[in-house]
Protein backbone atom coordinates (compact mmCIF):
# COMPACT_ATOMS: atom_id res chain seq x y z
CA UNK A 1 0.00 0.00 0.00
CA UNK A 2 1.21 3.34 -1.10
CA UNK A 3 2.39 5.84 2.09
CA UNK A 4 0.78 8.97 2.72
CA UNK A 5 2.76 10.21 5.79
CA UNK A 6 6.23 9.24 6.61
CA UNK A 7 7.45 10.32 9.94
CA UNK A 8 11.35 10.20 10.71
CA UNK A 9 12.91 10.96 14.45
CA UNK A 10 10.47 13.26 15.35
CA UNK A 11 10.52 14.88 18.73
CA UNK A 12 8.21 17.25 19.91
CA UNK A 13 8.39 19.99 22.07
CA UNK A 14 6.29 22.43 24.53
CA UNK A 15 9.34 25.01 25.31
CA UNK A 16 12.03 23.07 27.21
CA UNK A 17 9.54 19.95 28.00
CA UNK A 18 10.18 16.74 25.32
CA UNK A 19 6.62 15.76 25.16
CA UNK A 20 7.60 13.00 22.37
CA UNK A 21 10.46 11.42 21.56
CA UNK A 22 11.65 9.81 18.40
CA UNK A 23 9.02 8.92 16.54
CA UNK A 24 9.41 7.13 13.28
CA UNK A 25 6.42 5.56 11.80
CA UNK A 26 4.97 5.24 7.57
CA UNK A 27 1.15 5.80 7.53
CA UNK A 28 -0.37 3.53 4.97
CA UNK A 29 -2.61 5.86 2.45
CA UNK A 30 -6.46 5.22 2.31
CA UNK A 31 -6.19 3.04 5.19
CA UNK A 32 -7.41 4.16 9.12
CA UNK A 33 -4.27 4.41 11.37
CA UNK A 34 -5.27 4.42 15.64
CA UNK A 35 -3.22 5.79 18.06
CA UNK A 36 -3.85 4.66 21.63
CA UNK A 37 -2.19 4.75 24.66
CA UNK A 38 -2.59 6.19 28.52
CA UNK A 39 -3.36 9.68 28.72
CA UNK A 40 -0.47 11.77 28.80
CA UNK A 41 1.74 9.84 26.36
CA UNK A 42 1.52 12.41 23.40
CA UNK A 43 -1.35 11.13 20.89
CA UNK A 44 -2.84 14.47 20.82
CA UNK A 45 0.39 16.33 20.36
CA UNK A 46 1.83 13.74 18.21
CA UNK A 47 -1.38 14.00 15.98
CA UNK A 48 -1.15 17.65 15.87
CA UNK A 49 1.75 17.40 14.43
CA UNK A 50 0.93 15.93 11.39
CA UNK A 51 -1.02 19.15 10.53
CA UNK A 52 1.40 22.09 12.39
CA UNK A 53 -1.29 22.38 14.66
CA UNK A 54 1.43 21.80 17.19
CA UNK A 55 3.20 24.80 16.45
CA UNK A 56 0.41 27.70 17.51
CA UNK A 57 1.28 27.03 20.95
CA UNK A 58 3.66 29.34 22.38
CA UNK A 59 7.27 27.64 22.09
CA UNK A 60 6.07 24.92 20.95
CA UNK A 61 8.21 22.67 17.80
CA UNK A 62 9.21 19.42 16.70
CA UNK A 63 12.41 18.12 15.11
CA UNK A 64 12.82 15.55 12.80
CA UNK A 65 10.75 15.04 9.31
CA UNK A 66 7.43 14.64 8.83
CA UNK A 67 6.81 13.96 4.86
CA UNK A 68 3.21 13.60 3.24
CA UNK A 69 3.16 12.21 -0.17
CA UNK A 70 6.83 12.89 -0.06
CA UNK A 71 6.78 16.97 0.52
CA UNK A 72 8.57 18.24 4.37
CA UNK A 73 5.54 19.56 6.34
CA UNK A 74 8.15 21.86 7.92
CA UNK A 75 9.96 22.40 4.89
CA UNK A 76 11.62 25.77 4.47
CA UNK A 77 9.17 27.47 1.89
CA UNK A 78 6.25 25.42 3.42
CA UNK A 79 2.80 27.48 4.27
CA UNK A 80 1.08 25.56 7.52
CA UNK A 81 -2.61 27.29 5.90
CA UNK A 82 -1.40 25.16 2.90
CA UNK A 83 -0.69 22.30 5.34
CA UNK A 84 -3.53 22.42 7.49
CA UNK A 85 -6.07 22.02 3.95
CA UNK A 86 -4.14 19.22 2.73
CA UNK A 87 -4.09 17.87 6.83
CA UNK A 88 -7.49 18.21 8.06
CA UNK A 89 -8.53 17.94 11.43
CA UNK A 90 -11.73 16.67 13.90
CA UNK A 91 -11.23 17.51 17.40
CA UNK A 92 -12.88 15.55 20.67
CA UNK A 93 -15.87 18.39 21.02
CA UNK A 94 -17.87 18.87 17.67
CA UNK A 95 -16.86 22.57 17.57
CA UNK A 96 -19.57 23.93 14.20
CA UNK A 97 -19.14 27.76 14.07
CA UNK A 98 -22.18 27.76 16.24
CA UNK A 99 -23.87 31.16 14.86
CA UNK A 100 -23.33 30.24 11.36
CA UNK A 101 -25.57 28.03 9.19
CA UNK A 102 -25.10 24.74 8.34
CA UNK A 103 -24.09 25.49 4.58
CA UNK A 104 -21.91 28.03 6.11
CA UNK A 105 -19.97 26.03 7.95
CA UNK A 106 -19.49 23.33 5.42
CA UNK A 107 -17.96 26.21 3.50
CA UNK A 108 -16.11 27.64 6.49
CA UNK A 109 -12.19 26.19 4.88
CA UNK A 110 -13.74 27.21 1.39
CA UNK A 111 -14.13 30.76 2.11
CA UNK A 112 -10.85 30.97 3.53
CA UNK A 113 -8.92 29.12 0.95
CA UNK A 114 -10.73 30.86 -2.40
CA UNK A 115 -12.75 34.16 -1.37
CA UNK A 116 -15.18 34.26 -3.90
CA UNK A 117 -16.68 31.12 -5.28
CA UNK A 118 -19.98 31.03 -7.88
CA UNK A 119 -23.15 30.05 -6.27
CA UNK A 120 -23.95 26.93 -8.15
CA UNK A 121 -20.68 25.86 -7.28
CA UNK A 122 -20.30 26.80 -3.55
CA UNK A 123 -24.06 24.79 -3.50
CA UNK A 124 -22.73 21.43 -5.26
CA UNK A 125 -19.56 21.64 -2.82
CA UNK A 126 -22.22 22.01 0.14
CA UNK A 127 -23.95 18.68 -0.94
CA UNK A 128 -21.09 16.76 -1.99
CA UNK A 129 -19.54 17.38 1.99
CA UNK A 130 -22.68 16.71 3.43
CA UNK A 131 -23.16 13.62 1.43
CA UNK A 132 -19.95 12.35 2.43
CA UNK A 133 -20.00 13.22 5.55
CA UNK A 134 -23.41 10.69 5.62
CA UNK A 135 -25.68 14.07 6.89
CA UNK A 136 -27.40 15.01 3.53
CA UNK A 137 -30.51 13.28 3.97
CA UNK A 138 -30.71 14.81 7.38
CA UNK A 139 -30.21 18.25 6.78
CA UNK A 140 -31.26 19.19 3.33
CA UNK A 141 -34.02 21.16 4.46
CA UNK A 142 -32.56 23.37 7.24
CA UNK A 143 -29.27 24.27 5.53
CA UNK A 144 -29.89 27.81 6.58
CA UNK A 145 -29.82 26.86 10.59
CA UNK A 146 -27.70 27.36 13.01
CA UNK A 147 -25.40 24.30 12.97
CA UNK A 148 -25.64 24.49 16.88
CA UNK A 149 -28.92 23.05 17.03
CA UNK A 150 -28.16 19.53 15.50
CA UNK A 151 -27.67 17.07 18.01
CA UNK A 152 -24.07 16.00 19.42
CA UNK A 153 -23.24 13.29 16.57
CA UNK A 154 -25.01 15.28 13.80
CA UNK A 155 -22.24 18.39 14.69
CA UNK A 156 -19.56 15.78 14.63
CA UNK A 157 -20.27 14.48 11.01
CA UNK A 158 -20.98 18.60 10.28
CA UNK A 159 -17.32 18.92 11.37
CA UNK A 160 -16.28 16.18 9.16
CA UNK A 161 -17.93 17.87 6.34
CA UNK A 162 -16.14 21.06 6.92
CA UNK A 163 -12.76 19.22 7.30
CA UNK A 164 -13.46 17.27 3.80
CA UNK A 165 -15.10 20.00 1.93
CA UNK A 166 -11.59 21.20 0.88
CA UNK A 167 -10.86 17.87 -0.31
CA UNK A 168 -7.74 16.88 2.13
CA UNK A 169 -5.35 14.34 1.93
CA UNK A 170 -5.44 13.19 5.14
CA UNK A 171 -8.22 13.02 7.67
CA UNK A 172 -6.90 13.38 11.37
CA UNK A 173 -9.17 12.83 14.12
CA UNK A 174 -8.88 12.97 17.95
CA UNK A 175 -11.22 11.22 20.22
CA UNK A 176 -13.86 12.36 17.29
CA UNK A 177 -16.53 9.85 19.49
CA UNK A 178 -15.99 10.38 22.75
CA UNK A 179 -18.54 12.94 23.32
CA UNK A 180 -20.76 11.14 21.85
CA UNK A 181 -23.62 8.45 22.62
CA UNK A 182 -23.04 4.70 21.79
CA UNK A 183 -25.95 5.04 18.50
CA UNK A 184 -23.89 8.26 17.21
CA UNK A 185 -20.62 6.61 17.79
CA UNK A 186 -21.23 3.75 15.82
CA UNK A 187 -22.29 6.22 12.99
CA UNK A 188 -19.21 7.79 12.98
CA UNK A 189 -17.27 4.40 12.58
CA UNK A 190 -19.29 3.63 9.52
CA UNK A 191 -18.96 6.89 7.57
CA UNK A 192 -14.94 6.56 9.00
CA UNK A 193 -14.84 3.10 7.32
CA UNK A 194 -16.28 4.66 3.88
CA UNK A 195 -13.95 7.74 3.99
CA UNK A 196 -11.16 5.76 3.97
CA UNK A 197 -11.22 4.60 0.15
CA UNK A 198 -10.81 8.32 -0.13
CA UNK A 199 -9.19 9.45 2.45
CA UNK A 200 -5.75 8.77 4.73
CA UNK A 201 -7.51 8.79 8.22
CA UNK A 202 -5.38 8.65 11.48
CA UNK A 203 -7.87 8.33 14.70
CA UNK A 204 -6.75 8.68 18.41
CA UNK A 205 -8.92 6.58 20.56
CA UNK A 206 -9.33 5.80 23.81
CA UNK A 207 -11.96 2.82 23.43
CA UNK A 208 -9.82 -0.30 22.24
CA UNK A 209 -13.27 -1.95 20.44
CA UNK A 210 -12.89 0.84 18.73
CA UNK A 211 -9.84 0.86 17.07
CA UNK A 212 -10.22 -2.57 16.47
CA UNK A 213 -13.39 -1.99 14.50
CA UNK A 214 -12.47 0.61 12.67
CA UNK A 215 -8.62 0.36 12.18
CA UNK A 216 -6.24 -1.28 9.98
CA UNK A 217 -3.10 -0.61 11.56
CA UNK A 218 -2.52 0.44 15.31
CA UNK A 219 -0.16 2.55 16.89
CA UNK A 220 0.70 2.31 20.63
CA UNK A 221 2.05 4.79 22.52
CA UNK A 222 3.25 4.82 26.44
CA UNK A 223 5.34 7.04 28.56
CA UNK A 224 7.65 5.67 31.10
CA UNK A 225 6.19 7.93 33.89
CA UNK A 226 5.55 11.37 34.86
CA UNK A 227 7.52 13.85 33.12
CA UNK A 228 8.90 11.58 30.56
CA UNK A 229 8.62 11.65 27.00
CA UNK A 230 5.74 9.33 25.37
CA UNK A 231 7.26 6.88 22.81
CA UNK A 232 5.93 4.92 19.62
CA UNK A 233 6.48 1.55 21.54
CA UNK A 234 4.83 -0.73 18.30
CA UNK A 235 2.55 -0.47 15.06
CA UNK A 236 1.46 -2.93 12.98
CA UNK A 237 -1.63 -4.25 11.64
CA UNK A 238 -4.48 -4.38 14.10
CA UNK A 239 -5.29 -7.93 14.06
CA UNK A 240 -1.79 -8.90 15.14
CA UNK A 241 -1.68 -5.88 17.97
CA UNK A 242 -4.54 -6.88 19.35
CA UNK A 243 -3.70 -10.32 19.29
CA UNK A 244 -0.47 -11.21 19.13
CA UNK A 245 1.61 -8.20 20.32
CA UNK A 246 5.66 -8.19 19.84
CA UNK A 247 5.97 -5.83 23.13
CA UNK A 248 4.37 -7.11 27.04
CA UNK A 249 3.50 -3.03 27.72
CA UNK A 250 1.07 -3.04 24.45
CA UNK A 251 -0.76 -6.39 25.49
CA UNK A 252 -0.77 -5.28 29.30
CA UNK A 253 -2.69 -2.21 27.51
CA UNK A 254 -4.69 -3.94 25.34
CA UNK A 255 -5.76 -5.94 28.30
CA UNK A 256 -6.72 -3.17 30.36
CA UNK A 257 -4.24 -3.84 33.04
CA UNK A 258 -2.94 -0.20 32.69
CA UNK A 259 -3.94 3.71 31.17
N1 LIG B 1 -0.29 23.11 25.35
C1 LIG B 1 0.56 22.40 26.10
N2 LIG B 1 1.57 22.99 26.76
C2 LIG B 1 2.44 22.27 27.51
N3 LIG B 1 2.40 20.95 27.65
C3 LIG B 1 1.42 20.29 27.02
C4 LIG B 1 0.44 20.97 26.21
N4 LIG B 1 -0.41 20.05 25.71
C5 LIG B 1 -0.01 18.84 26.17
N5 LIG B 1 1.10 18.99 26.96
C6 LIG B 1 1.83 17.92 27.65
O1 LIG B 1 2.32 17.01 26.66
C7 LIG B 1 2.20 15.67 27.13
C8 LIG B 1 1.35 14.87 26.14
O2 LIG B 1 0.02 15.34 26.19
P1 LIG B 1 -1.10 14.90 25.14
O3 LIG B 1 -0.52 14.98 23.78
O4 LIG B 1 -2.30 15.71 25.43
O5 LIG B 1 -1.32 13.38 25.53
P2 LIG B 1 -2.54 12.40 25.17
O6 LIG B 1 -3.29 12.99 24.03
O7 LIG B 1 -1.88 11.09 24.84
O8 LIG B 1 -3.36 12.28 26.42
C9 LIG B 1 1.59 15.74 28.54
O9 LIG B 1 2.65 15.72 29.46
C10 LIG B 1 0.92 17.09 28.52
O10 LIG B 1 0.84 17.62 29.82
MG1 LIG C 1 -5.32 13.55 23.84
Amino acid sequence: MATSIDVSDLNIYYGDFLAVEGVTIPIAARSVTAFIGPSGCGKSTFLRSLNRMHEVVRGARVEGKVLVDGEDLYGDDVDPVDVRRMVGMVFQRPNPFPTMSIYDNVLAGQRLNSKRMKKTDADDAVERALRSAGLWAEVKDRLDRPGSGLSGGQQQRLCIARAISVEPEVLLMDEPCSALDPISTIVIEDLIHELKAQYTIVIVTHNMQQAARVSDTTAFFNLAGVGMPGRLVEHGATEKIFSNPDESATEAYIQGRFG
